[in-house]
């Protein structure tokens, strides 16, 4: 599918300097190893726009656009990728011939269409069994959740039955080789037993990306047991971050918004109720990825989180990273139920199009959720409170936007607009810097352990850049497989390679990628800053507990994916686990 060859792209883009090309369109000043000007992609009085000659990419820090000369003329000019690419060769006087695809490109790809294909047997497969396996348990728990048929077959589900390796046996027959076996995440490898089916006794959620590719599953037991879904891994072609269960379905739904909501259960009884509208994510929290994928279709996005304490943190934030996007989400409320599907259930379709026109505007909720912490008729609390709300109110840069909210927060608690309006003035002159969302812990934490696992990631990667020398000490310490997300994992081996040949280029490894999403996210990748890092005993603090996390994550990720049945894994994790204390006794030195 590459047009032109990776190499021929690549010295395109090495004959267009960034800072040249970006300077035609920005005033750029310099400060320190980058120059910095006003970011064209959002508005702003500061300049967090960032140009590196040396990585040769840009990044702006307010918006978190980004990317390399390539990604700026496709975004400023919206170019499609071969109009930039043709805009460039142009500009450096390069011809551009016409090409075929080099072999590991077509490797590549013919990988994944395998892995693809894979994945559509699997779900053929499991639904033929939920429909004619002798035992009709998968269906029969179906229906007692209430889907109908056309509910059942309008998402595709299925059923894994109770044998371990009757998909594995199918799809061998059907010719995919096990290396190709191994990569699409369904199966277990055991030295001892060879290939098992992960998934078995569950009723099995197909997912699918916009296109209705199947890329992965989740598989839910049939009444209790842990873990209650379990969920393909990412591979090749499941990424978590940026697809939504559901949009394929969604995406062409008349209802000019899209609900957000936790489980695939919520998605498809919305569904079943009327509402064609529902998305979830993916068993992860919800990614700055997966809000621009909605934003292609509305800026208009109700939250339909659970009700309880993970719902009410998971939904605050989510909050933050829509609006980075330009969506300002509203928040549906369903008490006393949990969540959409057992709301659904109680109340009916007509109830919850009257929560969806009474939903609250995100950061109203926000302050709701805080005002549950202070005791309001209390002087002291009250003001404590409104010193809260005030910081929360700084959040907004464009005046006459505060302003409108400082009057609806002083209605709705009837102070004088006034008084907020020069508390608010008073913060920003004492040089108070914006409250971020920052969320309340109750429950969810594996979640916000999540977050802080990706701000790892992206700052180890970036210190593998700056710091000279850093590669060779931790090189035996830690590998691709490290790194949680598809994305992050290519990055990884991308880096690696440049690194041993010693000639680093983080926008190289950009334009590798053809997607701008991923060239922004990259861009985020190699930029990222760690507060209060000054010295260099700092620094090495930091890069082991970096790394220690990444360790650490690794096998809880094992762990939770693993039937607890597995004695095998099992064992191999414990193992692990007694590993990782030599991570923390790491010498390293940085010039
Ligand atoms: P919930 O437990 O809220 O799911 O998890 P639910 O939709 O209400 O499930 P039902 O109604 O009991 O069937 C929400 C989502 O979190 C992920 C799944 O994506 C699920 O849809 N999840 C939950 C997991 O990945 N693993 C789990 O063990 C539990
Ligand atoms: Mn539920």
């Amino acid at each position: 599918m590459a047009l032109y060859p990776d190499e021929l792209i690549q010295e395109i883009c090495e004959r267009n300097d960034i800072v040249d090309v970006i300077g035609q369109y920005v005033k750029l000043t310099r400060k320190g190893s980058s120059l910095f000007g006003l970011c064209p992609f959002h508005n702003e009085k500061t300049g967090s726009f960032s140009v590196s000659p040396d990585k040769q990419m840009y990044y702006c820090f307010g918006c978190h656009a980004g990317g390399t000369v390539l990604t700026f003329i496709r975004e400023y000019e919206k170019y499609s990728f071969r109009e930039a690419v043709e805009y460039l060769a142009d500009r450096a006087g390069i011809a551009l011939p016409t090409v075929e695809q080099s072999p590991e490109e077509k490797h590549k790809a013919d990988l994944r269409s395998r892995l693809l294909e894979i994945n559509k047997e699997a779900a053929k497969y499991y639904y033929f069994l939920l429909r004619n396996s002798k035992d009709q348990k998968g269906y029969e728990y179906l229906k007692r959740r209430g889907l109908s048929d056309e509910t059942i077959n309008g998402f595709g589900l299925g059923y894994a039955g109770i044998s371990r390796n009757n998909l594995y046996a199918y799809l061998k027959n059907k010719g995919f080789k096990d290396e190709e076996l191994n990569g699409a995440g369904l199966f277990h490898y055991d030295e001892r037993k060879g290939f098992g089916d992960k998934f078995w006794n569950r009723v099995m959620f197909p997912i699918m990306d916009v296109n209705k590719h199947v890329i992965g599953f989740g598989g839910r037991v049939m009444g209790d047991g842990e873990p209650k879904y379990l969920n393909s891994p990412e591979t090749m072609v499941f990424d978590k971050g940026r697809n939504l269960f559901g949009l394929h379905i969604a995406k062409s739904s008349r209802k000019d918004y899209l609900i957000l909501c936790e489980g695939y259960m919520d998605v498809i009884s919305l569904h079943q109720a009327g509402f064609d509208c529902a998305v979830a994510s993916l068993g992860t929290a919800f990614t700055q990825g997966q809000a621009f994928l909605l934003k292609k279709y509305t800026s208009n996005v109700y939250l339909s989180y659970d009700s309880d304490d993970a719902g009410v943190n998971a939904a605050l934030r989510a909050l933050p990273i829509l609006k980075s996007v330009g969506i300002q989400g509203r928040i549906i409320d369903m008490r006393p139920y949990k969540d959409p599907d057992e709301f659904i259930k109680n109340l009916g379709a007509e109830e919850y199009e009257k929560r969806i026109k009474e939903a609250k505007n995100g950061f109203l909720f926000s302050i709701e959720v805080l005002e549950r912490q202070y005791d309001l008729t209390d002087p002291d609390g009250k003001t404590r409170f409104f010193n809260e709300v005030g910081k929360k109110l700084l959040s907004f840069e464009d005046e006459m936007e505060r302003n409108n909210y400082i009057e609806a927060v002083a209605e709705k608690y009837m102070v004088s607009a006034e008084s907020l309006k020069s508390k608010v003035a008073g913060f920003a002159l004492s040089g108070i810097k914006p409250e971020e969302e920052r969320v309340p812990i109750k429950s969810g934490i594996n979640r916000k352990k999540k977050d802080g696992l990706v701000e790892s990631q992206k700052l180890l990667l970036t210190w593998l850049v700056e710091e000279k020398g850093l590669y060779k000490q931790l090189k035996d310490y830690i590998a691709p497989e490290d790194f949680t997300s598809t994305l992050y994992k290519q990055v990884a081996v991308l880096l690696f390679g440049q690194l041993e040949e010693g000639s680093v280029n983080p926008g190289r490894i950009a334009n590798q990628f053809e997607n701008e999403e991923d060239q922004r996210e990259i861009a985020g990748i190699f930029n990222a800053r760690l507060e209060n890092v000054d010295s260099r005993d700092d620094k090495i603090k930091a890069i082991k507990e970096t790394l220690y996390k990444l360790k650490e994550n690794r096998i809880n990720t094992a762990e939770e994916d693993m039937e607890t049945t597995d004695v095998a894994c099992l064992q191999k994790l414990i193992e692990d686990k007694k590993n990782l204390e030599k991570y923390k006794d790491i010498r390293i030195y940085l010039e």
